[in-house]
């Protein structure tokens, strides 16, 4: 029965592509696979999950597997995340997990960003020239916001969750107590950090081999501290983490090394659910009018959702499929739409619960309209003449998404980092995971640009109990229906730092205005501005004769390597198709 089952689900793929390939034209429902594609999304018919790491996808592709919904799998994958990809997935730092609940057509914001401990002090950061001391604010214990993943993932679970708690967790506990093969990506990453890292003895201790040289391609990693503390969230749930051993663990490698997270700033860290952000969009100029979107994203502190939403705003009134991807006119309306959205970012945006952020404002239809119409669509204007100008400094950003969809349509998309590759590069003892050195996402003076060259203002200053501005777009797409209802249609998120925003935006307007698939979308070349320093940033794959057009028309431009790893999904007709960005070697996308 199963495989009659199996095999007629085969005949209907295989006539149903043949009949699309017949007549693409006339086909009301995509077809399942276009041939003439150089790159092919994975295609499952119940599930889907897709990360930066294949042994974590798998971790949430069997949850899914056994019944779970998107929400067991996607904490299953955060908590597998923590042990496969050290750099980013974390018990240790925070995030944000957009949740899209099918039966009542709901969305959710989940906030878990890390907080300023209640130590913490506006100028903080600042040495006794009243300059911001960088090697303080990103490499010791006082750079560590108080972890927020851990309350996050037990609320998610809380709220939507299906399985029991424990199954949840259990794979990572696997993977970290039993240790796993170390991959060519973790070798090679480990390697090239070895210098930061292993100045912590601890860090040294858990992540490299007892000579101190960096585990290669094919050795096992063992973490069984790490093992402990998950045992204890499995077992006690949030409270393993923030009370109890755990608790006891952090605040006393706090207290020898001039930290500043106590026992009551973790037992009161709170998980918050946010009103999402959400904005409609249309394809300009698309023959079929009923390319009609809603966007659906990440409110404050994230900064990505209003400015993805202020985008788009913008572009719909501009000829952006006309003037084509990849081309110079495409590029310098996408540089002139961002370069305003990172200019209001840097004035408006901070913690809600601490400032008055305009977001009705950003993200209203008028005025992405006046921004659109002030873009002289073949001169670039010069950032100093959208708002003044400040030098900026970079740093190689890492954070991580994550993807997921269950049979039921039900979808999360998550977004969670330590900030830098490795945060803080400080692991706690005994507890054996990384501290993130998310207190820089903060502005710790005013004005000067932070480690991704972006600047605040008192909006996102320092203040106890206060979380730090991010960029971090976990976001849904959802196409309008005929029946004046809305369909998900992609779930999208990246890494990057500051350029998370901007990668977010190219994926979504690659598979909407310029029809591309998911594949597509995500292994295409990206671009980048942020108004301030005023330079377009450009992928390998934007041509040279792009690069000189676009300096002919006033812009200056820097080719850089990649930028972002978006983890997406897109659902067609049920179908989930997966693409996992190929910019980071173990990303994979898992369907069942
Ligand atoms: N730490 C990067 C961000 O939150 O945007």
């Amino acid at each position: 029965m199963q495989r009659i089952k199996q095999f007629s689900i085969i005949i209907s793929i295989f006539l149903l592509s043949f009949a699309s390939s017949a007549d693409n034209t006339k086909a009301d429902t995509p077809p399942l696979i276009r041939y003439n594609s150089i790159h092919h999304p994975t295609i499952a018919p119940n599930g889907m999950v897709v990360s930066q790491n294949k042994l974590a996808s798998q971790v949430g592709a069997d949850i899914l597997k056994q019944g779970g919904n998107a929400i067991d799998a996607a904490i299953a994958t955060a908590f597998a995340l923590a042990v496969t990809l050290p750099r980013a997935g974390n018990i240790g730092g925070g995030g944000f997990m957009m949740v899209h609940i099918e039966e009542t057509d709901q969305q959710f914001a989940l906030d878990y960003r890390e907080l300023a401990p209640e130590l913490a002090t506006r100028d903080m950061y600042l040495d006794a020239n009243g300059d911001v001391d960088r090697q303080k604010a990103w490499f010791t214990h006082q750079s560590a916001g108080v972890p927020g993943t851990v309350a996050g993932m037990y609320l998610a679970w809380e709220k939507w969750g299906s399985l029991k708690w424990k199954k949840l967790i259990e794979p990572a506990i696997r993977l970290a107590d039993k240790g796993m093969s170390v991959s060519y990506d973790l070798g090679t990453n480990l390697q090239n950090r070895l210098d930061r890292l292993t100045k912590n003895p601890i860090t040294k201790q858990y992540l490299y081999k007892k000579d101190g040289s960096a585990y290669k391609a094919g050795e096992i990693l063992r973490q069984r501290d790490l093992a402990k503390t998950l045992k204890l969230i499995a077992r006690k749930g949030a409270k393993g983490f923030y009370q109890g051993k755990t608790a006891d663990l952090i605040v006393a490698d706090m207290q020898a090394n001039d930290g500043l997270i106590t026992h009551a700033d973790l037992k009161n860290y709170q998980a918050i659910i946010r009103e999402v952000v959400s904005g409609e969009f249309s394809v300009q100029g698309a023959e079929n009018t009923a390319d009609n979107y809603e966007i659906v994203s990440m409110p404050p502190p994230s900064s990505g959702g209003i400015h993805i939403i202020q985008m788009l705003n913008t572009l719909e009134h501009l000829p952006l499929k006309e003037a084509g991807r990849d081309t110079a006119e495409g590029i310098h309306l996408l540089v002139e739409a961002m370069r305003v959205a990172y200019a209001d970012r840097s004035a408006h945006l901070g913690d809600p619960d601490f400032y008055d952020v305009p977001i009705e404002f950003l993200t209203s239809e008028a005025y992405g309209k006046q921004i659109a119409s002030d873009i002289d669509q073949a001169q670039a204007r010069k950032s100093s003449d959208v708002a003044p100008v400040s030098i900026a400094k970079k740093e190689s950003p890492d954070t991580t998404h994550f993807s997921v969809v269950d049979k039921f349509g039900n979808a999360v998309s998550n977004t969670y980092t330590l900030n830098f590759s490795y945060g803080s590069g400080i692991m706690v003892k005994g507890a054996g995971f990384m501290l993130n050195n998310e207190m820089d996402d903060f502005s710790s003076k005013p004005g000067v640009p932070n480690a991704y060259g972006l600047v605040g203002s008192e909006a996102n200053s320092i203040a106890p109990n206060k979380r730090p501005l991010s960029s971090m777009t976990p976001t849904f797409v959802f196409k309008k229906n005929a029946q004046g209802g809305k369909d998900l249609f992609m779930v999208t998120g990246s890494p990057g730092g500051s350029r998370i925003i901007t990668a977010v935006l190219q994926n979504i307007l690659n598979a909407t205005v310029h029809g591309l698939n998911i594949a597509e979308s995500t292994h295409a070349p990206r671009m980048h501005h942020q108004w301030v320093p005023d330079q377009v940033f450009v992928e390998p794959g934007i041509s040279d004769d792009t690069v000189e057009e676009l300096e002919a028309m006033g812009h200056k431009v820097k080719k850089v390597s990649t930028m972002g790893s978006i983890q997406a999904i897109q659902v067609i007709d049920g179908y989930k198709y997966g693409a996992a960005d190929p910019r980071r070697p173990d990303a994979e996308a898992i369907g069942h």
